[in-house]
């Protein structure tokens, strides 16, 4: 199937890493849930900025340094209207959603959690938003509370509306989009209802964040956190999101040079936010390639990314679905860019290997999610996840890749 792209040029030619004849030439990559791959306006100004603008940020007294600073600072500015957060004081530089998660639990966990609160997540989470909370659990004694998974793989509303019930809930922090399958969560409407019941809500939009626009004000959460990676930019940076008056009441997280205004061996005061959040040095050169990535994805539309993968949503479901020992990982009422399967007699490493001898790149393993996946009685699916590069040409390879790889495992006669 070829795919007429809405009058615009396909994007992958703004992608060096698909240049036909570069060292990946041909290459069929369906594994941007993992990382995605980055065009060359990111790698571009990322190198521009070492060979150009660099040097360390607020607190160079020469020009360089004030230049810097003003690009980072303004990719902050950017980050704001990118989520259309109220101002850019609610965003904070992280290293990824990891440490964002991280730092929710960490920070405002330990200043506002006590034993007997508890905290409610979705049976869908990445390991970086169960494992934090595992800690607070086992070092100051909250409970951890799962929402559980709805038989069509989407998440079980009246669990999650009965986990609410006693108002012991302080926190929910769920995925907006789970890595491991593609559900999509209806998480405006588990925010609203998580507020009503007096929790504070966080958001892991990991994957989220490429397919679709955020909004933190219309959704009214409290915390929003992705990774710059898999939004087609570096690696090493990302954001977390967070509502200026909870912000506020919350301590540091790491400390050091750049989030104090005063030292003295007796006390310290910390800046204000977000600046109380960022100690050290940041990932400078990531977050102008994040700028980038944002101007880059701004500057295809929302409506071209979603629209295309809508077209590359329903081809993949189709292809798929005629595929025999093929079973698709159920992702409730609404799928974003990830097709997570079994094929009968293959285990996920082997077809993941095979693949990649027909060039075509997915994942294969649990995806960090090992408890989802032990819901449904497995340990490693393989993963074939979208970016805005793909082409219903990719998914092809994929299909005539899964079935070579069924016949070299199909049973020989003797
Ligand atoms: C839903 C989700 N949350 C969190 C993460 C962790 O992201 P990172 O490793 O970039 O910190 C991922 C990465 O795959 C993810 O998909």
């Amino acid at each position: 199937m070829s795919l007429i792209l809405h009058n615009r040029p396909h994007p992958k030619a703004d992608f060096p890493i698909f240049d036909p004849q570069g060292p990946n030439a041909g290459l069929a990559y369906l594994d941007s849930g993992a990382s995605a791959q980055k065009p060359a306006s990111v790698i571009e100004a990322v190198s521009q900025f070492y060979a150009t603008g660099y040097a360390n940020i607020h607190r160079g007294v020469y020009k360089l340094s004030a230049t810097a600073t003003d690009a980072y600072e303004g990719v902050r500015v950017q980050v704001a209207k990118f989520l259309n957060a109220a101002s850019e004081q609610e965003i904070i530089f992280v290293r990824g959603a990891t440490e964002g998660l991280n730092l929710i639990a960490h920070s405002w966990g330990r200043a506002h959690l006590k034993a007997g609160d508890a905290v409610l997540i979705s049976a869908m989470e990445h390991h970086a938003n169960i494992i934090p909370w595992q800690i607070l659990r086992d070092q100051i004694g909250i409970e951890l509370r799962v929402a559980a998974l709805a038989a069509d793989g989407g998440i079980d509303r009246a669990d999650f509306t009965a986990k609410l019930a006693d108002g012991k809930v302080k926190l929910a922090s769920f995925t907006h989009i789970a890595n491991a399958t593609g559900a999509v969560l209806p998480v405006a409407e588990l925010v609203a209802e998580a507020k009503a019941a007096g929790a504070l809500v966080a958001i892991d939009g990991c994957q989220a964040i490429p397919h679709r626009p955020v909004d933190v004000q219309a959704l009214d959460c409290d915390f929003y956190v992705f990774s710059a990676h898999k939004l087609y930019g570096p690696t090493g940076t990302g954001i977390l999101y967070g509502r200026l008056s909870v912000l506020e009441g919350m301590p540091p997280y790491q400390t050091g040079g750049d989030m104090v205004a005063t030292v003295r061996f007796d006390k310290t005061e910390f800046l204000e936010p977000p600046q109380r959040f960022e100690a050290g040095t940041p990932d400078i050169a990531g977050v102008i390639g994040l700028g980038a990535a944002i101007d880059y994805v701004q500057s295809l539309g929302w409506a071209w990314i979603e629209e295309h993968e809508k077209i590359l949503l329903a081809y993949g479901e189709s292809v798929l679905s005629k595929v025999p020992g093929l079973t698709l990982l159920p992702a409730g009422p609404e799928r974003a860019g990830i097709f997570s399967f079994t094929v009968d007699g293959v285990h996920p490493h082997d077809l993941g290997t095979i693949l990649d001898h027909h060039n075509v790149a997915i994942r294969a393993g649990s995806h960090c999610a090992q408890p989802l996946l032990n819901e449904f009685g497995l340990t490693a699916t393989a993963r074939a996840s979208l970016g805005l590069y793909n082409e219903p040409e990719d998914l092809d390879r994929l299909v005539e890749a899964i079935r070579a790889a069924q016949r070299m495992f199909a049973p020989k006669r003797a």
